[in-house]
């Protein structure tokens, strides 16, 4: 009995000196800001990123992120010291043919690129909506390959929202919601999403807002969208629901004892970088575009996707802010993430993820 004593002593002491934070594991859901290969081993899925030239500047080689290198849920993982998660369906068949004798300690990540907090947004692309995504971390749950414990002491990532409000522009599309009426149906199932989370033991919930979505390159994609200056109609929808979702945010300590939240304000981190691409960062240079992207064709470069034929590729993709026609560069997503891990109240509240990461929550 005495040994067994020491010998979990000595471990948990070694957890600690390694991951230098209480975060042990982290657990992922979203959009193609997180997605790290979802959709790469989903053969039904045609929004694809696993050709080159992604993943070229970090990986070398096409990992199914929609980015040249990592996304902000891997620099998070790096910032709190553990490895970057593996997508939720590599692991599933891994472990479905026996390399894998369980799913991974150090999280999970569900996201699938396309994919939006409604059921319906790229159903027809063969996306993974937020509604399976959970459901597949249910199944985990319940079938006991997550401990409860791991999620309590976890980090989920929650991001998406922007396929819903890109889709509803869609010419093809008849939105028989208003604006408004759209975004609360978006908010419900954000609520919804919480509130289940909460239940499958989740106690430290990060949720990031929507970027401006009015801004991607892929706007010329639609009809009567502006090129000089981004679609207004859209960043007000994009504003209204970032808006609804912090009040979420806000809710989660009220809501669910033992639990805590965090609003990560990507809109306007974004939109410092384009207000000022030259003094955003004083180390490093700035960026040299913050309007077209740096892989793609045609006006902005948001006409064609990245690694499709035709396509034409920037020299030095650190200079934009764009990497492709919907998604930052990896130097974008290196920059929120360090506004979001240490930055103040106009960046993250009502505390940054590094004090999130090291903060103790009660027992539940
Ligand atoms: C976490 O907080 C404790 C005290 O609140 C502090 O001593 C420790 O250095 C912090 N750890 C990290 C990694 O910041
Ligand atoms: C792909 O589609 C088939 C047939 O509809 C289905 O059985 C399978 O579960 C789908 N695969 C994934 C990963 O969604
Ligand atoms: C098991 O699945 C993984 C992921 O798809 C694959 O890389 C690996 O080669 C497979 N192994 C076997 C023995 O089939």
């Amino acid at each position: 009995m005495e040994k067994l004593l020491i010998i979990f002593l000595h471990s948990s002491l070694l957890i600690s000196v390694i991951y230098g934070y209480n975060v042990p594991a982290i657990f992922v859901f979203g959009d193609s800001i997180f997605d790290a290969g979802n959709n790469h081993y989903n053969k039904n899925c045609t929004a694809q990123a696993d050709f080159p030239p992604y993943g070229s500047t970090f990986f070398h080689h096409p990992t199914g992120r929609f980015t040249n290198g990592r996304t902000v849920a891997d620099f998070i993982c790096q910032f709190i010291g553990i490895p970057l998660q593996k997508p939720f369906l590599e692991a599933h068949l891994e472990f479905m043919n026996g390399t894998r004798k369980d799913y991974p300690s150090n999280g999970i990540n569900f996201a699938s690129a396309g994919s939006g907090v409604l059921r319906a947004t790229n159903q027809d692309s063969g996306v993974t909506s937020i509604q399976v995504q959970l459901q597949q971390f249910q199944a985990l749950v319940e079938q006991r390959h997550i401990d409860r414990k791991l999620i309590q002491q976890s980090i989920i990532l929650f991001e998406s929202g922007s396929n819903d409000i890109f889709a509803y522009f869609d010419p093809f599309g008849t939105p028989t919601l208003t604006p408004d009426a759209y975004v609360r149906s978006m908010l419900m199932e954000v609520g919804k999403f919480i509130d289940q989370i909460y239940k499958l033991g989740a106690s430290r919930i990060a949720i990031f807002s929507l970027g401006p979505v009015g801004c991607v390159p892929a706007r010329v994609l639609l009809p009567r969208t502006p090129v000089t200056k981004c679609y207004g109609k859209m960043n007000k929808m994009v504003k209204n629901y970032n808006m609804g979702l912090e009040g979420l945010v806000n809710g989660i300590p009220i809501k669910y004892p033992g639990a805590f939240g965090v609003f990560g304000e990507i809109y306007r981190t974004i939109q410092i970088f384009r207000a000022n691409p030259k003094r955003y960062d004083c180390d490093t240079a700035g960026f040299a575009d913050v309007n077209n992207a740096c892989c793609g064709d045609g006006t902005l470069g948001g006409f064609l996707q990245c690694g499709k034929e035709g396509y034409t590729i920037c020299k030095n993709p650190n200079e934009y802010l764009f990497w492709d026609f919907f998604h930052p560069s990896e130097r974008t997503y290196k920059l929120i993430t360090k506004a979001l891990w240490a930055g103040r109240h106009t960046r993250i509240r009502p505390v940054n993820l590094k004090t999130l990461a090291n903060m103790t929550l009660p027992p539940r």
